[in-house]
């Protein structure tokens, strides 16, 4: 029997509405493999700025610090985009946890479940019924922590931001990824724009050197411009994508539409350890927020690979992801997945049917 904190952190939007589900999820795993799941929730984002005035509270920061592994729904919204950036949920929160807990892995799976593959945009003869895709992104690293400012240029104001990374940060990441691999179908595509820029031809460079390491394992790059064609193209090109923080952030919306729905797909942030940051990709969508019609799926997904990574519980993890599978070959669908022929259900419903399914 496991006795685990996790820190949880709702946040905005439909934030509340998915990561309750999550949670209902983890209980009925606790009650069925007698796991005790301490939940400590805490605020963040807008719902921290509206209650404290800032995004990240000295208080949820220090309970971040000290648990086992963090629950994250998601932060933003349109109430708070005019906010200095620093003060934004996004930077303020989101970036500012992954930066001071040295979360620098950011793995994303993109899986289409066979019963949704009629939802992916891609035709049937180029998806298949499968597709397996894990995207390695750097996430504490380049243009989302490089210097920024303003400046008075020739024109008149001039805003940057600078795209830097250090052969360290690359060969922890690239290592990350040939890791990953040798557990999986042993490729991994490297993505950069080493055609022009000087990060990126270190990126290679030191993706190049680590790779020494892996003989097993076919390295292949492609520019980060190609890289979003061959995507849609040939996605089965893929089995494990490294890339950096700004690259990843755009591929991995990319390669979550083409299994079907952003609502499905699920995100874990590791540093060295175990301990991790655990949340769906898609953002909080404030515009459908308390209306139980959001997809909890990518959260409780989330919530299962905390399981994998942060706990070592597999047996535990392949319950959720086996729940969440035979839930959608039973048919049951929430809006954004539905088709003519499925059942429609709400957030609630379906978190309920997942977690009946585990009991
Ligand atoms: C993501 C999000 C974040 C990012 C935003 C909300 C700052 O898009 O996790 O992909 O860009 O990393
Ligand atoms: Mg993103």
């Amino acid at each position: 029997m496991g006795n685990y904190n996790i820190t949880v952190l709702k946040g905005d939007g439909i934030g509340p509405d998915i990561v309750a589900e999550a949670m209902n999820v983890l209980e009925a795993v606790g009650k069925k493999y007698n796991h005790k799941f301490n939940f400590n929730e805490k605020l963040v984002g807008g719902a921290a700025l509206d209650a404290c005035g800032v995004p990240l509270p000295d208080d949820t920061l220090e309970a971040c610090k000290n648990c086992d592994s963090i629950l994250l729904g998601a932060v933003g919204g349109p109430k708070w985009d005019n906010l200095p950036s620093n003060m934004r949920p996004e930077a303020g929160a989101l970036l500012r946890l992954r930066k001071e807990l040295g979360l620098y892995a950011n793995l994303r799976p993109a899986i289409i479940h066979k019963a949704l593959s009629s939802a992916s945009p891609i035709k049937p003869e180029i998806i298949g019924d499968s597709l397996d895709i894990l995207v390695v992104r750097e996430l504490t690293g380049g243009i989302y922590f490089g210097e920024r400012g303003h400046r008075e240029g020739k024109y008149g104001e001039e805003a940057y931001d600078v795209e830097a990374y250090s052969e360290f940060e690359v060969k922890r990441i690239a290592k990350t990824a040939f890791e990953a691999a040798m557990k999986r179908n042993k490729r991994v595509t490297s993505i950069d724009k080493s055609n022009v820029l000087e990060s990126s031809k270190l990126w290679r460079k030191a993706v190049i050197e680590v790779a020494k390491d892996y003989p097993e394992v076919e390295l292949d790059h492609m520019y980060v411009d190609n890289a979003a064609m061959q995507l849609v193209r040939n996605p089965k090109h893929f089995d494990v994508i490294v890339t950096s923080n700004i690259f990843g952030d755009i591929i991995s919306d990319e390669a979550s539409q083409i299994t079907g729905s952003i609502g499905m797909l699920p995100s874990a942030s590791l540093s060295d350890g175990a301990f991790g940051m655990y949340e769906p990709i898609h953002g909080s969508a404030p515009d459908i927020a308390g209306m139980d019609i959001a997809n909890p799926i990518a959260t409780i997904l989330s919530a299962g690979m905390m399981l994998r990574y942060s706990f070592g519980l597999n047996a535990e993890a392949d319950a959720i992801e086996a729940a969440v599978t035979e839930v959608l070959d039973a048919g049951y669908r929430t809006p954004d997945i539905y088709s003519e022929g499925t059942t429609k259900v709400g957030t609630k419903e379906m978190g309920r049917i997942i977690s009946e399914k585990i009991k």
